[in-house]
């Protein structure tokens, strides 16, 4: 099993990983969590595939367990589905000893751990990943949050779980799409910090080769956000380097509304472009971009921007949470294995071409 232990000013906590590791949770649950009263968030998905295989393994352990199922998607991260899910969890009287367990994607991880950081103002969560992006992502470093109409994770906070458990079989019943959506989050670690990383990416023969090595990939990918957490845990200095190709990249997906591109495939477009421009204009390593679209290209992602206003984009992306007044951090890489952040002028994407 590999283990990392998450180390923050206020509290400490590991995450898990081991293929197989669902069929032993309770086991491994029961030497961390002493009271008898769990509550597990899960989505429908994850329900049929896997909602006997962990309620009875914990029952193995003599907890007591009861499910809320959530619809599957995005469309699950709003008011309406929090305020269903605080109620259930009221309705099945849950003191602050107890515990909650966010048990699937980064919807579920999100929302639920959104939902314990407010519940009887905190109550322990585990989070148990399932996606590629819950396991390398979204479980890890705190950030849990709701959409709203003005957008996305607009209102959460900073609410770390007691312990993260990611078992890497499950990731073999996700659909290619996100798996490949998660990819662009893969390729990422390794463009801003790892160039071993990304040249393994690179060398991999397919999906197989990935399978057979998911365990340390997701291990690594885990370590490089633990680090960058652990520096900063607000997001004010170097967990920043995370949003390589997010700024671009979430202007596309919010420009086709979330409908046309996935949130790696705009990512994926959004590397390439930063990328692409930044050595052009001698900030980046020649050639770093060709790299970077070989890769893009080899996990089934799209690396060029279709064909939009560009006007639009940067007025969303000058709108995004993370700027201030006129000014906005972006991410840009030296080389593969060395991002660094550099602020600019919002004025100054205008020189930016969207490839
Ligand atoms: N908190 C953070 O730091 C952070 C970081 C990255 C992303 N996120 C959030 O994560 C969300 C995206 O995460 P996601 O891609 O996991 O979305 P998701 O939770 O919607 O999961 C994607 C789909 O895959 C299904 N699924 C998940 N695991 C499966 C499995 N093992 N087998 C079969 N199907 C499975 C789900 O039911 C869903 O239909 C977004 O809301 C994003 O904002 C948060």
């Amino acid at each position: 099993m590999h283990t990392l232990t998450v180390n923050l000013s206020d509290k400490t906590y590991p995450i898990y990983i081991k293929k197989g590791l669902l069929d032993s949770i309770g086991k491994e649950i029961k030497k961390i969590y002493k009271n008898k009263k769990i509550a597990i968030i899960t989505d429908s998905n994850i329900e049929k595939l896997y909602g006997e295989r962990i309620k009875n393994n914990l029952i193995k352990e003599n907890f007591l367990t009861n499910k809320i199922i959530i619809e599957p998607g995005e469309k699950s991260k709003f008011f309406k589905v929090l305020e269903q899910v605080c109620n259930k969890l009221l309705e099945l009287k849950l003191n602050r000893g107890d515990l909650i367990i966010t048990f699937g994607g980064g919807v579920v991880g999100d929302l639920g751990g959104f939902a314990a950081s407010m519940l009887l103002r905190g109550i322990s969560f585990i989070q148990i990943p399932t996606s590629l992006i819950g396991q390398i992502d979204s479980s890890i470093g705190g950030k849990v949050a709701i959409n709203t109409d003005y957008g996305k994770n607009l209102i959460g906070s900073f609410y770390h779980p007691k312990a993260v458990f990611i078992d890497p079989e499950l990731l073999k019943t996700l659909d290619e799409r996100y798996l490949y959506d998660g990819m662009a989050e893969m390729i990422k670690y390794g463009a801003i910090k790892d160039r071993k990383l990304f040249n393994n990416l690179l060398q991999y023969k397919g999906k197989e080769d990935l399978f057979n090595n998911i365990e340390e990939l997701i291990y690594t990918c885990c370590s490089i956000k633990k680090n960058l957490v652990e520096k900063d845990e607000k997001d004010n200095g170097e967990r920043m380097l995370l949003n390589f190709g997010h700024t671009i990249g979430h202007g596309i997906e919010k420009y086709f509304q979330y409908k046309k591109f996935t949130h790696g495939e705009a990512v994926a477009m959004g590397m390439y472009a930063i990328t692409k421009n930044s050595e052009d204009f001698g900030l980046t390593e020649k050639g770093t971009s060709d790299l970077i679209k070989k890769i893009i290209i080899k996990y089934n992602l799209p690396w060029k921007i279709p064909t939009i206003d560009k006007s639009e984009i940067i007025d969303i992306i000058s709108r995004d949470k993370k700027n201030n007044c006129e000014n906005m951090n972006i991410i840009l890489l030296k080389n593969i294995g060395n991002g660094f952040i550099k602020k600019i002028n919002i004025k100054d994407m205008n020189k930016v071409k969207f490839i």
